[in-house]
């Protein structure tokens, strides 16, 4: 048993189980000033005042004088397992080019699927793993990783397998999603249904098998994958057991958010860019919209209105989108003080968004996301900070004092 005492504010404080925040929920963040709080057997045992906080005999005890404690991020949007870098196309892009152009001459998606498809199951464990460990320090205690950088069944299925290791061999709640259809492989470039059922006849057998995916996304988006491409995937994938979680609405609004919600998607993200047939079509749904802070502010492209969509009562998460082409930083903490920065989310709607619907874009909501009985110790405790609202401020510094996962340190 540990006990974390003179905590200066407990934040996220859910006495009873939420699924999701939407709308005006959002700007709500309940905290308790002066706070302890127990953890048991790597779960949230209790927590409280100072006041009523039990003597206790024999336990861990950490003073958390002038700290502050929330629970981890829950990262729902990330492609950390990849192999190399694509640096290259970033001095690219300095130097003028788009991040669709870089792809039609071969770079982007599938220059990362070529890097992969060279590398080793071992040595992409590896690499994945330091990003994994990176994560964690920065304060992830909940993550979703996606394939789609293989793009040939053996490489697909080799970076599945990579999840699946990092999934036993960490001490964090990890989901996997089924990204074949990502990028069209040169050698299918005139045969995109071949490519496609590929994926379903050969790919989607195994991972059931294997149990190596919970969730399929598709790549809905012009010069990629259309809404029919994205049906055809989401019901074959159903038929396998996954449920979908799918990249829609990253440059044109083509339909995808409402193939998601027919299909009763999970989540849709990216959403830089939304049509108001768009937020109409979330409107009511249990399909969590997820936007990418960190992809825009990369790539220069727009940010999700999140505005505009919390004030149509929707809910909205924020995740990373860690990948080595649109958004090479795994930092949710960059995630959070950009989406108040430049989406004009308050500290409370983007901490909400980081957190509880993050946890629910991943089916994690009972799980993580809130300090609530009985969730796992996940947990950030913060350097000595006035308040709450200095976390998205002072962007780009490190608060985090310490990371715990299951009530144990991580400090390195
Ligand atoms: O979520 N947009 C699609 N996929 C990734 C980026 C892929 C890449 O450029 O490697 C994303 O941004
Ligand atoms: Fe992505």
């Amino acid at each position: 048993m540990t006990v974390f005492k003179n905590i200066k504010e407990l934040i996220q404080v859910r006495s009873s189980h939420v699924r999701f925040l939407a709308g005006d929920e959002m700007a709500e963040l309940p905290t308790i000033k002066d706070a302890f709080l127990i953890v048991e057997n790597g779960r949230i045992h209790s927590f409280g005042e100072m006041k009523d906080c039990p003597a206790l005999d024999a336990v861990k005890v950490i003073d958390c004088t002038g700290r502050m404690m929330l629970p981890s991020w829950c990262d729902s949007h990330t492609h950390i397992v990849y192999a190399g870098n694509r640096e290259g196309e970033f001095v690219d892009r300095i130097n003028g080019l788009t991040y669709q152009e870089i792809a039609e001459k071969g770079g982007g998606i599938v220059n990362s699927a070529r890097k992969l498809q060279e590398t080793s199951e071992d040595d992409l464990y590896n690499q994945s793993k330091e990003r994994l460990e990176e994560v964690i320090q920065m304060g992830t205690g909940a993550v979703e990783i996606k394939s789609g950088y293989g793009l040939t069944v053996d490489a697909e299925l080799k970076m599945l397998r990579v999840i699946k290791r990092l999934k036993n061999n960490f001490p964090l709640p990890i989901k996997a999603t089924f990204l074949g259809a990502h990028a069209l492989p040169s050698n299918y470039k005139n045969n995109k249904s071949a490519y496609l059922k590929m994926l379903v006849d050969e790919v989607m057998p195994v991972i059931e098998r294997e149990k190596l995916a919970e969730y399929v996304d598709v790549f809905c988006e012009k010069g990629y994958f259309t809404t029919e491409d994205t049906q055809f995937i989401l019901e074959a994938g159903k038929r396998h057991g996954l449920i979908p979680k799918i990249h829609v609405n990253q440059f044109y609004s083509i339909g995808g958010v409402q193939v998601g919600v027919e299909h009763n998607a999970l989540s849709v993200d990216h959403l830089e860019v939304m049509t108001d047939e768009d937020i109409n079509a979330l409107k009511g749904t249990s399909t969590m919209p997820v936007a990418l802070p960190s992809c825009s502010y990369f790539l220069s492209i727009p940010y999700t209105p999140a505005r505009q969509m919390l004030a149509a009562g929707l809910p909205l998460a924020l995740a990373t989108d860690y990948n080595p082409g649109s958004t090479p930083s795994g930092n949710m903490n960059f995630v959070v003080s950009t989406a108040c920065i430049k989406m004009k989310m308050t500290p409370e709607e983007a901490i909400n968004a980081a957190t509880i619907n993050g946890a629910y874009a991943m089916g994690l909501e009972k799980e993580v996301g809130s300090i609530t009985k009985g969730k796992l110790a996940n947990l950030i405790l913060t350097k000595k900070i006035n308040s709450y609202n200095f976390i998205p401020y002072a962007f780009g510094s490190n608060l985090i004092d310490e990371v715990y996962l299951e009530g144990t340190s991580m400090k390195s």
